[in-house]
């Protein structure tokens, strides 16, 4: 009875049918391009060819009709690393305190309820306008949740390394850490300005280490800049469990995607240009290109409070541990002033979309 209705109700309508996507890669391969059954009389009116629109059904911590926003939900003030605001020794030349950038959060491969974050943090409360060359790299914990707030724990390379990117590495049985950066000979700096490209280029590095708190062995050059921007590092191992390859993936930024056998091997360019936001099924391409942004600079607060940022920079998202690779938090760069003279900076851990939370249950949390 009721089909029948509609069918009368299709035939009898002219053709509004919008089809929202005829592929995955409409759906930026964040979701599967799926037929969708609509009834007429919720939507507008219709014919046959809309009960099997194809729509896009976003995976878990996306959305939008091309799945290419992310999900992010309300975020307690206090996550993440936020050091800007703390005092600082009265002999330092910045006002700062422990401002930092570019935070990536790890779990600990021995205590799951531990958590680790690298970022970029600016020596002698310098803020990141004095970042080449304040900026070292740090190790903070939290036990409390992937969100933190996350503590202090070590330097792990004293200025000037900035840019770390952190990811163990399952062919090379050992923790791989990417970085822009030189060490810095020069004695104790009595101000906070910046050093000019030309003196230390973004020349990107390597280090290894088998824990997680080091020891790290020396950097090795990997990649010679040739630009003066080709810093933001962000490297992938191409290992899954079906295909054990030593083969990582490193994308750099404005610039281009490079690949190498080993990590410590060549890296050769396999794609010149990189947008806002990029995605293939197969390395060799073909790659897509989406100019539609993934977030804004409005963040929601737990408390529902808002702050729109005036930085919000260095995204990373922690995925699922399952191979799935469901997003479930991001780190990011937050700073609510320009970059001008000094500028307080800091790291916010914000959760995406709903699976998070079963994270957090299942370790305890
Ligand atoms: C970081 O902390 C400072 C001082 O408490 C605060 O003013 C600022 O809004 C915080 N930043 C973020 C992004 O929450
Ligand atoms: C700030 O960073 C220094 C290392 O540069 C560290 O010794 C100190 O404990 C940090 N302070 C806080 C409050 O995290
Ligand atoms: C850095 O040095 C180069 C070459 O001397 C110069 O052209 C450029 O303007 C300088 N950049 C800054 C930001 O000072
Ligand atoms: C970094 O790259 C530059 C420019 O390509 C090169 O001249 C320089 O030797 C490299 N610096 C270091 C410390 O290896
Ligand atoms: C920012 O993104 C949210 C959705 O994530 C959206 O609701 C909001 O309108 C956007 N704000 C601006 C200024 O684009
Ligand atoms: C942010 O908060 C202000 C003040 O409470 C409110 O007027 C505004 O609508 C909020 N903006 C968003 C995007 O939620």
């Amino acid at each position: 009875m009721r089909f029948t209705s509609i069918l009368t109700l299709g035939l009898t309508t002219q053709a509004l049918a919008s089809r929202a996507c005829k592929t995955d890669e409409d759906c930026s391969l964040n979701g599967v391009c799926r037929p969708e059954w609509s009834w007429p009389w919720s939507t507008r009116p219709t014919n046959l060819n809309l009960w099997f629109s194809r729509d896009c059904d976003c995976g878990s911590g996306w959305f939008g009709s091309n799945c290419g926003s992310l999900d992010l939900r309300p975020v307690n003030q206090d996550n993440g690393y936020n050091h800007s605001a703390d005092a600082v020794d009265p002999s330092h030349p910045g006002p700062h305190g422990n401002s930092s950038r570019g935070g990536q959060i790890l779990q600990d491969s021995h205590n799951p309820g531990l958590f680790h974050l690298f970022a970029s943090q600016f020596a002698n409360g310098c803020g990141l306008s004095g970042w080449r060359p304040h900026s070292f790299i740090m190790r903070a914990e939290s036990r409390s949740r992937p969100q933190g707030p996350y503590y202090f724990a070590d330097s792990v390379r004293e200025t000037f390394w900035h840019n770390p990117y952190v990811f163990w590495s399952p062919a090379d049985r050992k923790y791989l850490l990417y970085s822009i950066g030189v060490d810095d000979d020069a004695p104790q700096r009595e101000n906070c300005r910046s050093i000019n490209y030309t003196q230390w280029p973004n020349n990107i590095s390597v280090a290894s280490a088998e824990d997680i708190r080091g020891p790290w062995s020396p950097f090795e050059m990997i990649l010679d800049s040739k630009e003066p921007h080709s810093a933001n590092p962000s490297p992938w191992p191409l290992w899954t469990s079906k295909h054990r390859t030593s083969q990582i993936i490193l994308g750099v930024e404005d610039n281009a995607i490079f690949m190498a056998d080993k990590y410590n091997g060549e890296y050769l360019l396999r794609w010149p240009r990189v947008g806002a936001r990029i995605f293939a099924r197969e390395l060799a391409g073909p790659w897509h290109f989406h100019q539609h942004e993934a977030f804004n600079s409005t963040v929601h607060y737990t408390d529902g409070s808002n702050q729109t940022l005036k930085r919000r920079e260095r995204a990373k998202l922690f995925f699922s541990t399952d191979e799935e690779m469901t997003p479930l938090y991001m780190t990011m760069t937050t700073g609510v002033q320009e970059m001008v003279a000094g500028s307080a900076s800091s790291t916010l851990i914000q959760p995406i979309g709903v699976k998070w939370r079963e994270y957090e249950r299942s370790l305890g949390f």
